[in-house]
């Protein structure tokens, strides 16, 4: 862990375990609510709020480009209803991007998303993920392509340091 880019990892996607690697962002993502929460300190509960926008957008990007399209057939109804969710916090994170994250407004839609985003995340690791290891997939096959996916979306982002989420 390097590299930061926004507080991201750089280029250290671990390919041949995708599904620690989405674990690792789903501690990072609580780790982030909670500092957003107890936080007093405008400044941090700002760059609190961004930076937890900007990982759900590159999680749920990551989950439905490669990881979700691919372990489908592990269990297609839990795959819809996980969709469904990433819709329903692309909605919240949609209303989120153009406030001020220390707007009492904005505390209560983060509230919002924090509450579904939690339980989706449980949900995917208490059955989601076990399906998946159970489902003898090539996991190193799909690690590789969300690495891809992962650098791709970095180096976008770099080249666009302006870009919705990266708000300065
Ligand atoms: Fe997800
Ligand atoms: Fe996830």
């Amino acid at each position: 862990m390097n590299k930061d880019v926004n507080g991201f990892r750089r280029g250290e996607f671990p390919a041949d375990a995708p599904i620690e690697a989405l674990k690792t962002d789903h501690r990072f993502v609580r780790e982030l609510f909670d500092r957003y929460f107890a936080t007093r300190d405008e400044d941090t509960k700002r760059e609190t709020g961004r930076h937890v926008l900007l990982l759900l957008e590159m999680h749920t990007s990551l989950e439905e480009g490669v990881f979700y399209p691919r372990v489908r057939d592990a269990d297609p109804r839990l795959v819809d209803h996980c969709e469904e969710d990433h819709e329903e916090a692309r909605q919240l994170i949609d209303r989120l991007k153009p406030m001020d994250e220390s707007d009492p407004q904005a505390e209560q839609l983060f509230r919002q998303l924090a509450d579904m985003v939690l339980l989706h995340v449980e949900q995917e690791e208490a059955n989601l993920f076990p399906k998946v290891e159970q489902a003898g997939l090539d996991l190193g096959a799909i690690g590789l392509e969300m690495q891809a996916l992962q650098t791709r979306m970095i180096a976008d982002r770099l080249q666009k340091p302006t870009a919705p989420g990266l708000r300065q």
